[in-house]
């Protein structure tokens, strides 16, 4: 999704802005621009379709200087990607440049009201409706731009994180938020925004999160002031920022996918650290502080989207194996216009690698207005769903670059995992001998993904058999029907092969008429109570000329003697093989995406943070 950088100090903004750019790519653009003020008060706007690197290039020739601009990566919603709806925006006067992620909703009527105003629009987008706003308000009342940009967010309806520079205020940076998330790095006589930390990292550790509805006035030399849209006075909460420059650098890997795919055993040691206690019990702080409302709750509704929501699938299994509580999994897009039946005594919680998924904010905020209890699950410390939960555990993967989710899926898994057990130990259903089991396995994991890991060459291998088919099709049952989900969403998001998951046994009811000589099904088989019923459905895949690609635990034979190729992976307590059966999926859709080319990190259309509608 769209991403944000600005600076204002005493060092030349643009190389700033533009590392800056490069370090926000990994959420997914399609085009990139600048906008740099002057020594001599004249703001310069470069904007150009494609990567930052084009960008780049068409600003080689171009007056790059100032120490004040902002830059933007747009990844387009209104109007296509070219040239003219690439951001930063401005007015007609070329005074003001504004950058905008996020949707304005009523966008349509404003347009049409300025237009009636003698407005002339030159792009499609709605970010242009804003800054004309704002010029509007400002030439006709003749208020500041500050005044002009507040009484501009009164009347949008939508999300924005927008970023603003006026000619005529040389010195003044305004950043503003609401439903969009926004960072301001402090540094000594200097400030820097961002859509994340990453374009802030190497240049300050401290860090204030915007919040929505509040407005920041960054002007040289003086303090950070910031200030609701209502004209209100603001906390300003310097926070220490706990992130490295390493942590977003490939560090040797060819993509981030595969580094972030090969962090998995320290990663999930980072997830499980301090919470497991004497190797027997989970202790999670946020079961822990609110132990009536678990004890009390009637049931769990899970709301997430894509790999999140394949998790939270799984989730449910846990908790309803281990703490026999009903749960339902929703996707947070139709949870929130459903009219869902939530109320006092419910638990929702919400999952989500960003924090910031749009679709699973609002069904929190639904959620918490009809007095459910909401629990989070996220990566990005500091993120807007962190904040808007009542309690909730961070999986504390590190920050996830690839596009497709791959550590922070299996983060997910465990946090659901710890909090299955915890619950169950609650409510007194997993006495303390089954609660030590499993919480043996969880410890286990950082030592069995490793040893997952080791089939990295033999997939490679695999994955030149299958670079060149249409579809492929994913098959498993109970806790790794999701895992089959997870591993078509990898193929198809990274690919661009179709491939749809389904549960083993559902294959009879419709997809089986699919099955010949050119559709691979993957079957995800470790060891379980369903073992044999998912080998009679590999029978029949093979029965009607279909390959079979199967990961079983090792040291299986029945189905290494009829499937066409077996992945073997350590043997696992059931409830936690999707875990480690999610490994070798990974590696089949990287390698797949590598032989074919595809721009694996960032594939085509997507964002690694959805955070429009
Ligand atoms: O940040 P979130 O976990 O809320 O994101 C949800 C989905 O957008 C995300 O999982 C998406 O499906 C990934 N690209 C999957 O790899």
């Amino acid at each position: 999704m769209c991403g944000i950088v600005g600076y204002l100090g005493h060092r030349d903004a643009y190389p700033i802005l533009i590392k800056g750019l490069h370090r926000l790519e990994y959420r997914g653009y399609d085009s990139a621009g600048v906008a740099l003020l002057t020594a001599g008060d004249k703001l310069n706007i470069y904007k150009s379709r494609g990567k930052v690197d084009d960008l780049e290039r068409f600003c080689e020739s171009k007056d790059v200087s100032g120490t004040l601009g902002i830059a933007h990566t747009r990844w387009a919603t209104h109007g296509e990607p070219n040239d003219i709806n690439a951001h930063p925006h401005f007015n007609a006067s070329g005074s003001l440049a504004l950058v905008h992620n996020g949707t304005i909703e009523n966008y349509a009527v404003l347009r049409e009201a300025l237009e009636r105003h003698g407005c002339l629009f030159r792009s499609d987008t709605d970010t242009e409706v804003l800054v004309q706003l704002i010029d509007y308000i400002r030439r006709s009342t003749g208020c500041s731009t500050l005044d002009a940009t507040r009484e501009a967010l009164r009347e949008v309806v939508g999300a924005y994180a927008i970023a603003l520079i006026d000619s005529d205020d040389p010195d003044c940076l305004i950043a503003a938020r609401k439903s969009s998330p926004l960072v301001i790095g402090v540094g000594e006589g200097e400030t820097f925004i961002g859509s994340d930390a990453s374009p802030l990292v190497e240049f300050t550790n401290k860090v204030v999160y915007l919040k929505d509805d509040e407005i920041a006035i960054i002007r040289r030399g003086e303090p950070l002031q910031v200030i609701t849209n209502d004209n209100r006075p603001s906390q300003i909460d310097i926070q220490e920022l706990r992130l490295s420059v390493a942590q977003l650098e490939k560090g040797g890997y060819p993509h981030f996918m595969l580094k972030e795919i090969f962090e998995q055993p320290q990663t999930i040691r980072d997830c499980i650290r301090g919470r497991i206690i004497d190797g027997r019990r989970v202790q999670l702080s946020g079961i822990q502080d609110n132990q009536e409302q678990f004890a009390s709750a009637s049931r769990i509704v899970i709301v997430a989207c894509g790999t999140s929501w394949h998790a939270g699938l799984i989730g449910k299994r846990l908790i309803q194996e281990l703490a026999n509580l009903p749960v339902q999994v929703e996707y947070a897009s139709e949870f929130r216009y459903s009219n869902p039946v939530v109320g006092p005594g419910d638990i929702v919680i919400a999952i989500s690698q960003s924090g910031e998924t749009a679709d699973t904010l609002a069904a929190i905020k639904l959620a918490r207005e009809r007095g459910a209890f909401v629990y989070g699950i996220c990566n990005v410390v500091g993120s807007s769903i962190a904040r808007e939960t009542n309690t909730g555990t961070y999986i504390h993967v590190g920050p996830e670059i690839g596009v497709a989710s791959t550590k922070a899926f299996t983060g997910q898994v465990t946090v659901l995992a710890m909090l299955a057990v915890s619950l169950g130990c609650l409510r007194g259903t997993l006495s303390d001998d089954a609660a030590a089991e499993i919480a043996r396995g969880i410890q286990s994991l950082p030592d069995l993904i490793s040893d997952a890991l080791s089939v990295n060459d033999s997939i490679k291998t695999l994955s030149a058999t299958y670079t060149y088919v249409h579809n492929f099709l994913y098959l498993g049952r109970g806790y790794n029907y999701p895992t089959a989900l997870e591993g078509a969403l990898k193929l198809k998001e990274i690919s661009y092969i179709h491939a749809e998951g389904y549960p083993a046994a559902e294959m009879k009811h419709g997809p089986i008429a699919l099955i010949d000589n050119e559709l691979p099904t993957v079957f995800i088989a470790p060891a379980d109570e369903l073992h044999e019923k998912v080998i009679s459905n590999i029978r029949q895949v093979k029965a009607r000329g279909g390959a079979v690609i199967a990961i079983v635990t090792r040291g299986e034979r029945s189905i290494t003697e009829i499937a066409d190729h077996t992945i073997e992976i350590p043997a696992a307590p059931v409830c936690l093989s999707p875990i480690i059966a999610a490994i070798p999926l990974q590696l089949l859709a990287y390698h797949i995406a590598v032989m074919k080319g595809r721009d694996v990190d960032m594939p085509r259309n997507l964002a690694k943070s959805v955070t429009v509608e």
